[in-house]
């Protein structure tokens, strides 16, 4: 039987320069979540995306001397290798030059107007390229965008306008009935500010701009970029071009996007979409900033950490695990190799890769690497493993994933503790009955942390599931295989090497 259809997407990335640990973030949480979807047996569609027109792009473009689709296409063929390196299981990348799209927004743009939610003006203001933005006037000093401190140019020229203002009470009502639209919850308040505050109708198209989508009515006039790219969300999903996967998947349950995009898809998206009568996505989740050893990622300072590379040097799994175990999901955090070091040796060579190995090998030492039989009664490890089990799953589904992940490694330390406890090799001589219990609990405690830590390391799980001496592939089990008994007695482990050799 089909699951529940679980839609969620990343930002569509600029395609102005290569990816970055920022972006890696982003897309590895959404990979997390989807592969737990999955797990949770929901038919899921991850999509991952670029953002190609705009200023921004067509400058890009013009300093390496190429035309801006030959520079997007150069990004985008490194940008899918980033996403294979990293084991990106993306279902859809989709690309804004592509016609699935771009006809797309031509015919959301043409209903709208035909609604009046779109009509002719004159914009006057301050426009940031950076941003692709423009700026409230009142906020500007010495001419300086207000986000990102650069340098603003003054725009005058006609424009269509989306009319924001319309739907500043549909928003308020929306966040008031919809408690988990806007997560986490700490960033409500300023954007709920904004709105009540009042909106501007939002200036879409651009005549000083190229490479764009023209308004299909008045080719002189390019759409603005936000408005093209915000749409990606939904031409992926179908709209206009696959009715049937567009009705079962949307709406999104969730957009994953950084904070400082976030204005963008809490209040200027859901106004699109309400001016389209259609659904807004369940939750919109804005995750925290990366600094690199204290200081902001920039080209300038040279100290831009590409992904690929860490995943060379410690391996996918380890550049996985360390994003979503340093910081809390949510909140801004700060990357140091140093830091990344420190927890391969204490938490996955140390906690992680021992507690698998003192297992496997006293299996082999007491039982010929054979899976004991389980004691007749549930004792208080067992308890202890089936509630964090429990509390696992729980935060796996409110996006809460580094709360999930430390849930994970606390059940680690348990079986750690329950080793040196219950010390097996005095009951090797003292009480074989009771070993045979220990030993099938650690084992079988081991295979369902392996599951629920899957998500963060694909890899590595299965490597250990191969130790483990599993016939069935980890790729088909399903979120009822967490249950406590899945490993039958008998079942010949497999011991391996290390899968933390202790050399970083
Ligand atoms: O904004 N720390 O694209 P973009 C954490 N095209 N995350 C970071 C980060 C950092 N230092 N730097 C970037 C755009 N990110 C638009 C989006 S969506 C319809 C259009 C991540 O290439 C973070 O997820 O600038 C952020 O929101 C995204 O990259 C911005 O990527
Ligand atoms: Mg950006």
């Amino acid at each position: 039987m089909a699951g529940n259809k679980f839609c969620l997407t990343t930002p569509a990335y600029y395609v102005n320069d290569v990816l970055h640990i920022g972006h890696a973030y982003c897309t590895i949480a959404a990979d997390i979540i989807a592969r737990f979807r999955r797990f949770a047996g929901d038919d899921v569609l991850f999509i991952t995306a670029t953002d190609e027109h705009g200023q921004k792009i067509e400058d890009a473009a013009k300093s390496a001397g190429i035309e801006p689709i030959a520079l997007a296409d150069r990004i985008v063929a490194h940008d899918k290798k980033v996403w294979e390196r990293l084991n990106i299981s993306y279902d859809d990348f989709i690309r804004t030059t592509e016609e699935r799209h771009v006809r797309t927004v031509e015919s959301v743009f043409n209903a709208l107007y035909e609604k009046g939610d779109i009509y002719k003006g004159m914009y006057e203001g301050m426009y940031c390229t950076p941003c692709e933005s423009f700026c409230v006037e009142s906020q500007v000093k010495d001419n300086k965008c207000p986000d990102c401190a650069r340098e603003l140019e003054r725009i005058k020229e006609e424009s269509y306008f989306f009319k924001l203002s319309k739907y500043r009470e549909k928003l308020l009502k929306h966040y008031e009935e919809n408690p988990d639209f806007m997560k986490p919850h700490s960033r409500k308040a300023e954007m709920i500010n904004i709105v009540e505050g009042g909106l501007k109708d939002l200036s879409v198209s651009r005549t000083a701009v190229k490479w764009g989508i023209p308004v299909p009515f008045d080719k002189k006039h390019v759409i603005y970029v936000w408005f093209d790219a915000l749409i990606n969300y939904i031409s992926a999903a179908g709209y206009g071009n696959d009715d049937k996967k567009f009705s079962g998947f949307w709406p999104a349950e969730l957009h994953l996007i950084g904070k400082e995009i976030y204005k963008f898809h809490v209040i200027i998206w859901p106004a699109m979409l309400f001016a389209m009568g259609l659904e807004l996505p369940r939750t919109v989740f804005g995750h925290g900033w990366w600094t690199v050893d204290g200081e902001k990622m920039s080209k300038s300072k040279g100290n831009v950490v590409d992904p690929v590379k860490m995943a060379d040097d410690y391996g996918v799994d380890v550049f996985r695990y360390f994003l979503f175990r340093e910081v809390p999901f949510g909140v801004d955090g700060d990357f140091s190799e140093k830091a990344l070091v420190v927890r391969y040796n204490t938490e996955l060579a140390n906690d992680l890769g021992n507690l698998l190995n003192r297992t496997l090998t006293m299996l082999e030492k007491y039982f010929e690497g054979k899976v004991p039989q389980p004691g007749d009664s549930k004792d208080e490890f067992r308890d202890m493993m089936e509630k964090s089990g429990a509390r696992t799953v729980e935060y796996y589904n409110k996006y809460e994933i580094s709360s999930a992940l430390s849930e994970i490694m606390k059940s680690v330390g348990n079986a750690n503790r329950y080793i040196e406890s219950s010390a097996p090799w005095k009951l090797a001589k003292e009480n074989r009955e009771k070993l045979k219990e220990v030993l099938y609990d650690l084992i079988e405690a081991i295979r369902i942390i392996t599951l629920l830590l899957a998500p963060f390391m694909p890899q590595t799980a299965e490597k250990i599931w191969e130790q483990l001496g599993l016939e069935s592939k980890i790729s088909g089990m399903t979120i009822r295989d967490i249950s406590w008994g899945g490993l039958k007695p008998g079942t010949k482990v497999n011991k391996g090497l290390p899968l933390f050799p202790k050399d970083k």
